[in-house]
């Protein structure tokens, strides 16, 4: 394979893994600790190209975000006509095309009457606005108190201090800052008529101080994983309704096709009050964000009086260069088949990891939508995973207690079996205690 060329400020840089190592502070790990991160140079299609021209499978889809997979030309085109005409404009007291054709197309494909979208620049500010909006909302009709919301154990929703105060306060990585964070109703998520009705009592005494219920519908992501039935979400539609609570869907993760249906929330015929969205909105090319809210919400903001309006706006909301990117992105979604791809992926994954089961250390083997999940008991040696699977061909990236994959939608059947098949192999190695103890990638 012959080695990618460089964009040339790159290229100019002969070392530029030593000086990453550096200057470059990179997310979710311990500096001192952590092995060398992948050398990335260039995507392509299901792949990512490595410095020295190796090419992995990528079992990530760069953080659910690369649902087209990578570099789709459609995606590149628009974003390129767009960077001539105009990179960027302030959206303080200025609209433009491309925002308002995307804001339209969203409130089109959204269900119910979620026909309001206010962008931001990333998915834990869209979070950060979806609160601020639920608490401004009771705000404006003179209900002062309303400034709590309920979430639930294993949730995540981000890294901004308001998301954090959402997370699982216990189990997720920003627990140590307790105290720091505004205080939440964490709650057990209901599953069964018993745990709603446990669920509804905690939510009736506290409505007078309750903004809203925010939930990652279907799929709790970064918490774990963790799947739960559509009943789940239709229960918490009408818990919210009878008290008057704001629900809140967080599809970040899941929206855009990864659950088999273009928003989690309609598969189970639910109208949120707000969603947020974000990761596969650009099709995987950029940093982008949506808070979008019904009618009702809207109105409460709609009002003679100035001090009723919503005061937020990122410096780069309505970037053009990322409506364009979002909108390419529902270009495809329109001309090609990604729901349906991302419905047969879920039999795939689901049968081609399902050999992990056998394993000793693993309890279960999971799918939903482009969603794959190797649960183990503990789940250890992760650098040596990791290490194995890129000596192997593939990108994957377990932690807790899961091995997982969120693929492009559209991987090809026999490129989604090359990297099933290399997660049992890597997974039967680590359970027999056969992976090389070296982690080099
Ligand atoms: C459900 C959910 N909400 C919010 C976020 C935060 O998004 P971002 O990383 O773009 O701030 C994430 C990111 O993983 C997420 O999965």
């Amino acid at each position: 394979m012959s080695k990618p060329t460089l964009p040339s400020s790159a290229s100019s840089m002969p070392n530029w893994q030593r000086d990453a190592q550096d200057h470059l502070w990179m997310p979710y790990c311990q500096m001192k600790t952590a092995s060398s991160p992948l050398p990335v140079v260039a995507t392509q299609g299901m792949h990512l190209i490595l410095d020295d021209g190796r090419r992995l499978i990528d079992g990530m889809g760069s953080w659910w975000t690369a649902c087209h997979g990578y570099n789709h030309p459609h995606i590149a085109a628009a974003v390129t006509q767009q960077l001539s005409v105009m990179p960027h404009v302030m959206m303080g007291g200025i609209q433009h095309p491309q925002a308002a054709l995307l804001a339209t197309r969203l409130a089109a494909l959204l269900p119910g009457d979620l026909q309001h979208v206010f962008f931001c620049d990333s998915g834990s500010v869209a979070v950060e606005v979806a609160m601020k909006m639920a608490v401004q909302f009771y705000l404006n009709r003179g209900c002062g108190n309303r400034h709590r919301f309920v979430s639930f154990r294993n949730a995540y929703h981000g890294d901004t201090t308001g998301a954090m105060s959402l997370c699982d306060p216990v189990t997720s990585m920003h627990a140590h800052f307790k105290g720091f964070l505004l205080e939440q109703y964490p709650q057990a998520l209901p599953h069964t008529e018993e745990d709603f009705a446990v669920f509804e009592a905690f939510v009736r005494e506290h409505s007078d101080s309750l903004a809203g219920i925010v939930i990652e519908p279907l799929i709790q992501g970064a918490g774990g994983m963790k799947f739960h039935q559509l009943n789940t979400l239709r229960g918490l539609r009408e818990v919210c309704d009878r008290h008057d609570v704001l629900f809140i869907a967080d599809e970040i993760a899941t929206g855009f096709g990864r659950t088999g249906s273009m928003f989690a929330c309609q598969a189970a015929d639910v109208v949120p009050d707000i969603i947020c969205l974000g990761k596969a909105l650009t099709g995987g090319t950029m940093s982008f964000a949506a808070t979008a809210a019904t009618n009702r919400v809207f109105e409460a903001f709609y009002d003679d009086n100035a001090s009723h309006a919503l005061m937020h706006g990122p410096t780069f909301m309505g970037n053009p260069l990322a409506c364009a990117a979002a909108n390419a992105s529902l270009d495809l979604f329109e001309s090609e088949p990604r729901l349906q791809q991302a419905r047969a992926l879920e039999s795939l994954l689901q049968q081609e990891l399902q050999p992990c089961a056998a394993l000793d250390s693993v309890v279960e083997v999971r799918a939903r939508g482009a969603v794959g999940v190797v649960q183990v008991k503990t789940l250890d040696r992760i650098p040596q995973i990791i290490a194995a699977g890129v000596q192997r061909g593939i990108w994957i990236r377990p932690f807790k207690d899961m091995v997982y994959v969120t693929p492009p939608l559209n991987m090809p059947h026999d490129i989604a079996r090359q990297l099933c098949c290399t997660i049992v192999d890597v997974l039967s190695d680590w359970d027999a205690d056969r992976l090389p103890t070296e982690a080099s990638l």
